[in-house]
């Protein structure tokens, strides 16, 4: 039997020691310049209208930004406050949406593709395979405040209950045509269509498949709840490509809303 050599202390977790950062040749960094990219234009944008406090809401076609809802500030426009509003005109700091973006926020924050993104790319821990970081020791998510990425499970609950928010907000353009009664307009595909893929990323979510199907000794004996696990991981299976689109199309849906109600485009009516 061959006995395999160990240093007197114990195996010692130490690092290769390179001189070059990486030996590899390929182009490695152009994911993680692009993950940064792509990152960076969607806190820029969501930042700067955020705090716009202005063109989130179009009175007309009953379109809210999903940037905005629900919209609690006292100086909400008129029509926009369906769930009602604070007390208080919320001063330019402060967004209207105050009690979603925040939780909005915390949950893909915590998202497990998001972490893997920007562990990657800001934040270079590991920057790629076989790539070193430039961060001398490594504490994983074991203590603070990297800890507090296990709240995810809690932030998925607080997103289920804003994705209804923003679907009331869809149905109740559709629901206001330019007449009264039932009306589509590009605006309410474009918000329709952007909860659906809300919905997409949301239930996606690997604490959802937990929920879903987790802590089960037999999927035999729970049919139901082994049926909704297979759709859940279905979509669970592409939730990287639902944390992309679902930027883009939070972008979009909230750009539409803001040339509508600027008055720099009319919305396009399909019927009323
Ligand atoms: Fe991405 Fe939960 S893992 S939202």
């Amino acid at each position: 039997m061959t006995e395999t050599a160990l240093p007197p202390d114990g195996p010692r977790r130490t690092r290769v020691r390179l001189a070059a950062r990486t030996l590899r040749t390929d182009r490695w960094w152009v994911g993680p310049l692009f993950t940064t990219l792509g990152l960076a234009v969607f806190v820029g944008y969501a930042t700067a209208r955020v705090f716009q406090q202005d063109h989130y809401w179009a009175a007309e076609y009953h379109y809210l930004t999903p940037f905005y809802s629900p919209c609690l500030s006292a100086s909400c426009a008129p029509g926009s406050a369906v769930f009602g509003t604070l007390p208080w005109a919320f001063p330019w700091f402060l967004p209207y949406a105050l009690v979603s973006l925040p939780f909005l926020l915390l949950f893909r924050f915590t998202c497990y593709y998001y972490r893997k993104a920007y562990y990657r790319s800001i934040w270079q821990a590991p920057t790629a395979c076989a790539v070193r970081e430039p961060h001398a020791r490594y504490t994983g998510e074991s203590r603070f405040p990297m800890l507090g990425q296990n709240l995810h499970r809690y932030f998925f609950y607080i997103a289920v209950l804003i994705s209804l928010v923003n679907t009331y907000d869809a149905l109740a353009a559709l629901a206001h045509g330019r007449d009264g009664g039932f009306g589509i307009g590009l605006g309410g595909v474009i918000l329709l269509g952007n909860v659906i893929l809300l919905w997409c990323y949301t239930l996606s979510c690997h604490s959802c498949r937990h929920v879903i199907g987790g802590r089960l000794r037999s999927f035999g004996r729970h049919p139901v709840r082994y049926r909704l696990w297979t759709w859940v991981s279905a979509l669970n299976s592409r939730h990287m490509l639902f944390a992309w689109i679902t930027l883009g199309t939070l972008m979009l849906t909230d750009f539409y809303v803001l040339l509508v109600s600027s008055g720099t485009i009319t919305d396009p009516r399909f019927f009323n």
